[in-house]
């Protein structure tokens, strides 16, 4: 197995991680999977796109592994966590990246089904991750959990009244889920900073384009993410 990651990468990482995605199939996500990978750390992710899924197994073999879940259906993450945990043992590193932003519109005129779709993906599939996942982390006592919010995780705009609840609610889980692990792990809330992805152009529309790729952002936010450890539990993280 190191065989084959040490061929496909550039460099040896110092020490390698099992880093677990949520959200692969683009934006941060699918240029984390390619970061990870290429600084020779072995990969597991999921998103719903099924098509993108495939492509992203065809590309990347064992011990990558790639699977199509959606984080709000708990019997799916149920089912996909039994079997990564058996194929590849628990993960180092555990990244809650999947998430969806609501229509610009203010909060009255957002359609029920969309600011529950909202609240399923972005705290109901993060909580689905961490109850799968994590019982394992917990048991081995190790482990990093990084649970993505958002500038508006900490601060607020107009029209985006749903994805802000749903990033303040990211930072108060991840704290206080940090107060329930043992020594050794450790939860954070993470703003990953401004950049160009499509979540970002549904937001700001062309303004998105003056923001950095995420193909620029993993150079420095994969190595701050591999740097967080259990020094860090609770704090809310920002990267650059
Ligand atoms: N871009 C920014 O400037 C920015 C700023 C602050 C915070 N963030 C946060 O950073 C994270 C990544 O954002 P992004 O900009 O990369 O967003 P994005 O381009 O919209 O990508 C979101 C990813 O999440 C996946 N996803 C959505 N719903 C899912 C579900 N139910 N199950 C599994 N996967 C799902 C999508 O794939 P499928 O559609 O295939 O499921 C996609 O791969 C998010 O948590 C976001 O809130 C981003």
């Amino acid at each position: 197995m190191a065989g084959n990651i040490l061929k496909a990468s550039n460099s040896t990482p110092a020490r390698q991680r099992r880093v677990l995605v949520t959200g692969v199939t683009r934006g941060l996500g699918r240029a984390m999977v390619d970061e990870f990978i290429r600084l020779g750390h072995v990969l597991i992710g999921c998103g719903r796109n099924a098509k993108v899924i495939g492509e992203l197994k065809t590309s990347f073999g064992a011990p990558h592994r790639f699977d199509a879940v959606d984080v709000a259906d708990d019997a799916a993450v149920q089912a996909w966590a039994l079997e990564v945990i058996e194929s590849h043992g628990v993960p180092d590193l555990l990244l809650n990246n999947a998430a969806l932003i609501n229509r610009n519109a203010a909060l009255w005129r957002v359609p029920a089904a969309e600011f529950d779709a909202v609240i399923d993906v972005n705290i109901k599939g993060v909580a689905n991750v961490i109850r799968h996942f994590v019982p394992a982390m917990v048991k081995a006592k190790r482990g990093i959990i990084v649970n993505f919010s958002s500038g508006w995780g900490r601060a607020t705009d107009a029209e985006v009244a749903p994805y802000c609840a749903t990033k303040w609610a990211i930072e108060g889980l991840s704290r206080a889920l940090a107060q329930e692990l043992p020594p050794g792990m450790a939860a954070v809330p993470l703003n990953p900073g401004i950049i160009d992805t499509e979540m970002l152009r549904g937001a700001f529309g062309d303004a998105a384009g003056s923001y950095p790729t995420a193909q620029q952002w993993v150079k420095q936010a994969v190595p701050f993410l591999l740097g967080i450890g259990p020094k860090d539990n609770g704090r809310p993280l920002t990267v650059g």
